[in-house]
């Protein structure tokens, strides 16, 4: 994908995007540039934007793409900059084109269970909102701060996917803005669709390399009546995995389920000051049930605590008040701060079969011991989304850089042998784009780039992202 002979922001161009989108809409002091620099993943070095523009409505957007277009400008769309892959970052420089101020929830449809949002609504405020009119929006990619149209962009998953599936599941239509500045808007306030090809499914996931998202019609349901929290130690993890496709067996698929070993817990108990309970043990399950009433619960509840026990689990511990619930999720929620403060790390999120869990950290951790890299792992067992943090603690600088590569490389390589893939939820961005050109297959590669090449011929969309 040519990256060649783009166009800086001259005075000129700065006064025509001013123009565009109003005076105060142009940031270009230094303090901004360097905070659209960057995104959350720890210790990046920034790439910083030539100007950063404020969108408030899709006209803008439609005026700076044409004016992008017109003189091949990268621009680089951004939401709320959570993202952990570089998705956001303006690896060309040019325009960072924010969505953050078009937050309007322009409709809560009781009705058709529905919202119609702008993409700078934050997943907070969607949640606050449909709870509001007795709704809720059930995905729960983990950050509420993250925006929407990022959460679209990125096709977010997170903890609760196991029981009511990703982003892309809750998405039905979209306004979009294209590299030339044409809106076009797909699907719609229905749940079927057969006309013509799928551009809602198309654009989410293609993080922000296709068109601009300016508004988004999402599916809601409606929140459990009831829910459960068990925390269960095992011994280690294989027993901990092991029990999961029976614990999937029972009455309620949990809307979460997630493993963890003991070095993490440990880590967050250090992070949080509080304990978090059994956690001496080796490995854990943290599953979530919820369901339309106690009893149902209750009666699921009790099924997970039998299968769990069948597979040696040492304890089932059910918090004993909501506040000591929510600390736990709480604690959990919190794994990746906890971990970006350990200095040098890294982030994998990729995915496996969820029966081969096992399997792939076994031979992960036969790798870190062979590559001397410590490899933290925890992650969704219910949907089979593994977070791998290789940690540089205890290695020098050189060692870190020079080991690092081929870890990553095998890493990922183990795992695409056991028919997974490098990214389960947080994207490619330009972090996993070396690895994706590796793995993926030339004719997969070549169908994607051809979708990229149809839809911004020049390159100005989020350039040197996913190829
Ligand atoms: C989590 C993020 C890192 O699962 O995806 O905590
Ligand atoms: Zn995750």
């Amino acid at each position: 994908m040519s990256t060649k002979a783009y166009q800086y922001l001259t005075p000129t161009l700065m006064t025509s995007l001013e123009r565009i989108a109003g005076r105060g809409n142009v940031l270009t002091s230094a303090e901004d540039l360097e905070k659209y620099s960057l995104d959350e993943m720890a210790h990046r070095r920034p790439y910083r934007p030539g100007a950063v523009v404020i969108a408030r409505d899709a006209d803008i957007v439609s005026g700076i793409m044409r004016l992008a277009s017109r003189h091949r400008i990268p621009v680089t769309p951004r939401g709320g900059g959570t993202g952990l892959s570089g998705g956001c970052i303006p690896l060309h420089g040019g325009i960072v084109l924010s969505l953050e101020k078009m937050d309007r929830i322009l409709e809560i449809d009781e009705t058709n269970q529905m919202a119609v949002v702008e993409p700078g609504v934050t997943l907070g405020a969607l949640q606050e909102a449909a709870g509001a009119r007795g709704l809720s929006y059930p995905v729960y990619p983990g950050e509420k701060s993250a925006t929407l149209g990022g959460n679209i962009a990125t096709n977010a998953g997170g903890m609760r996917a196991v029981k009511y599936g990703v982003t892309r599941h809750f998405v039905l239509g979209l306004e979009a803005v294209l590299a030339g500045g044409q809106v076009v808007n797909a699907g719609g306030k229905f749940v079927k669709c057969t006309t013509g090809y799928d551009f809602t499914q198309l654009l989410t996931g293609s993080e922000g390399t296709l068109a601009v998202i300016t508004k988004a019609t999402l599916r809601l349901g409606y929140p459990p009546a009831s829910r459960e929290i068990l925390f269960v130690p095992f011994p280690g993890l294989e027993t901990a995995i092991e029990a999961v496709p029976d614990i999937l067996r029972c009455s309620i698929i949990p809307a979460g389920l997630e493993f963890m070993e003991r070095d993490i817990i440990q880590l967050a108990e250090e992070y949080t000051g509080r304990e978090i309970p059994c956690s001496r043990h080796g490995a854990f399950l943290l599953i979530i049930l919820e369901g339309n009433s106690r009893e149902e619960v209750l009666q699921a509840s009790r099924q997970i605590e039998n299968a769990v026990r069948r597979h040696h689990a040492v304890d089932v511990f059910v918090p004993p008040s909501e506040k000591s619930g929510r600390d736990l999720l709480d604690a959990r929620e919190k794994f990746y701060q906890v971990i970006r403060r350990l200095g040098r790390v890294e982030l994998i999120d990729t995915v496996v079969p969820r029966s081969l869990i096992p399997r792939f950290l076994g031979q992960v951790k036969d790798l870190a011991r062979r590559h001397g890299i410590e490899v933290i792992a925890y992650g969704h067992a219910g949907d089979g989304n593994v977070h791998l943090h290789p940690v540089g603690r205890g290695l020098s600088p050189q060692d870190w850089e020079t080991r690092l590569p081929a870890l990553m490389k095998a890493i990922y390589e183990t795992a695409i042998e056991m028919g997974g893939a490098i990214s389960g939820e947080h994207g490619l961005g330009f972090d996993k784009r070396p690895y994706f050109q590796a793995f993926a297959s030339p004719e997969l590669l070549g169908v994607m780039k051809a979708i990229k090449h149809a839809l911004d011929p020049d390159n100005i969309l989020n350039p040197g992202k996913l190829f």
